[in-house]
């Protein structure tokens, strides 16, 4: 992969998705290694769309471990259908959190964490990964990021699991 510049040229919320995901394509690409890509997308992330704590959480050994991510240290394993993380891979489903404290079993790696979303990577219905975002905002998250952060786990099964 060749060097990447992101050039993220609005601040409107779809705009910028849609940038983002034009843009990432040429980093992922003939990528091979899950944790590389990860690693990549994360840094990705974080940089154009600075958010608090971004990274992955892998499934192995039936449990989530801790995979590439940007932000403070976290916890490193998570059972199936605990916290946000596990009721996505149980549910296989987009989890969006306006109020973490409000969310039955929360497992807060940051006490700055306010709001969450934590997507699924589903491939022929099998939860390989989920990505993970934290706001220290509340309500950070809306329907925008759920479809657009869709649109990325799409392109990110594809090329490493398809
Ligand atoms: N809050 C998550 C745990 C992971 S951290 O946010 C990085 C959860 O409840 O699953």
């Amino acid at each position: 992969m060749s060097e990447v510049n992101f050039n993220i040229t609005t601040t409107d919320k779809v705009e910028r998705y849609q940038q983002f995901l034009e843009q990432i394509k040429s980093c992922v690409e003939g990528e091979t290694y899950e944790v590389s890509l990860f690693a990549n997308v994360s840094a990705a992330l974080k940089e154009v769309f600075n958010f608090f704590w971004v990274g992955f959480y892998l499934v192995k050994d039936n449990q989530l471990i801790l995979g590439p991510f940007q932000g403070s240290m976290a916890c490193s394993t998570i059972k199936f259908g605990k916290g946000v993380c596990g009721t996505a891979w149980k549910e296989k489903k987009t989890q969006v959190v306006p109020d973490v404290d409000l969310f039955p079993g929360h497992i807060a790696c940051s006490s700055l964490s306010r709001s969450e979303i934590v997507v699924p990577l589903v491939v022929n219905g099998e939860v390989k990964a989920v990505l993970d975002i934290d706001s220290d905002k509340l309500a950070f998250f809306d329907d925008i990021d759920r479809v657009y952060l869709e649109h990325l786990a799409d392109l990110i099964n594809k090329t490493i699991y398809g």
